[in-house]
């Protein structure tokens, strides 16, 4: 396996800039998500690794050696494309099979159907291999995609939306799956989505991606206790944090801040009367969420279980002035108050 290493990377097509000034550093055996949405650069990204595009500006290198000159074939990188491209005219077994039979690797037959069955089995295609790659559902050639790749012992999966288009619960286990393989085996794997829930449980560090520019990298507790501009702590979380004017709360806010953004888990719903007293607007007893509004503005709180609430009703909520996050007019963390200063 291998570390990867892109310095200053840029890429334009046209007018339209994907990637710009690019710096990002994944580790040997590191599952690495690339998280923005559609449009961030994220498949570009991928492309540039792979060698599939050239870059404007800027060098990669894979285990400290550059590689920005290299063909696809030569970096030894497996990808798993966003539109999964099979050879539509070989079965599902020969698909798979593909990458152990190009002359670079040339590998024994029985081996060759030894790893076919192993990946088959896990990806549950193993009573489609003798199909043709065409006579396929969509998640079943998602599922063919990821096999030719899982086949091979590559210096680095690089994965795109690999499970987009599967249903929600082969989604989950093919999560658990891939990143059980990806620790078995000290895979180095960078891996695309747009989708958080994947992105926090997948990763071991998280780069979120937007407009073409890495805005932050760190672990998924990370990014989510402590995110550098409101864009990313909008990124994760569900219900999105609740980002609402700086003086809103009522409680002192450091100078030049805009926002004070909280997560719903940080808001409770109190009894009895309150500087903050809101109307409930929505109430999901399914979910324990509920959004309620003051001065015309909506907040969105979690709800304890046997709490029931409805619409019209009048509640008092509670927000811990320590769980919030200062943002400037520029969407730029801010440090926040020492706890100890006594407030003017
Ligand atoms: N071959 C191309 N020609 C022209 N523009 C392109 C090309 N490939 C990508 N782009 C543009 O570059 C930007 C980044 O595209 P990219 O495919 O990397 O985004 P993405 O993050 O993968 O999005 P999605 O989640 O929708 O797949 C977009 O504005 C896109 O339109
Ligand atoms: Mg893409």
């Amino acid at each position: 396996m291998a570390s990867i290493s892109i310095q200053g990377m840029t890429k334009r097509f046209g007018a339209t800039t994907a990637v710009e000034g690019l710096d990002l550093a994944v580790n040997d055996s590191e599952f690495f998500v690339l998280l923005g949405p559609s449009g961030a650069g994220k498949s570009t990204t991928l492309r540039l690794i792979a060698g599939l595009e050239q870059p404007d500006a800027g060098q990669i290198t894979m285990d400290g050696q550059d590689i920005s000159g290299r063909f696809p074939a030569a970096r030894d990188c497996a990808f798993v494309f966003q539109q999964y491209s099979l050879y539509p005219h070989l079965s599902v077994y020969d698909n798979i099979a593909f990458p152990l039979r190009s002359p670079m690797r040339k590998t024994p037959e029985a081996q060759i159907r030894e790893r076919v069955h192993e990946v088959a089995t896990l990806l549950h295609i193993e009573s489609k291999l003798d199909r043709k790659a065409t006579a396929l559902s969509g998640g079943e050639m998602q599922r063919v995609a990821i096999g030719r790749a899982l086949v091979r012992s590559p210096k680095v999966f690089l994965m795109d939306e690999p499970l987009s288009s599967l249903d929600a619960r082969l989604r989950e286990e093919l999560r658990v799956e891939l990143k059980r393989i990806q620790k078995r085996t000290g895979s180095t794997v960078i891996y695309v989505t747009h989708d958080q829930v994947e992105a926090t449980t997948l990763a071991d560090r998280i780069g979120i991606l937007e407009a073409g520019k890495i805005q932050q990298v760190g672990t998924p507790i990370e990014v989510y206790e402590q995110p550098a501009t409101l864009q990313v702590a909008q990124r994760l979380g569900s219900p999105v944090i609740n980002a609402l004017p700086a003086n809103w709360t009522g409680f002192r806010s450091p100078r030049g801040a805009v926002h004070a953004a909280i997560r719903p888990e940080d808001v409770q719903v109190v009894a009895g009367d309150g500087a903050l007293v809101c109307r409930v607007i929505e109430a999901s007893l399914l979910k324990h969420e509920m959004v309620v509004e003051r001065d015309g503005i909506e907040i969105h709180v979690h709800t304890a279980p046997e709490a029931v609430f409805h619409p019209g009703d009048t509640v008092t909520i509670h927000c811990e002035p320590a769980r919030c996050l200062y943002f400037d007019v520029k969407g730029q963390r801010m440090d926040p108050l020492p706890a100890h200063r006594p407030s003017h």
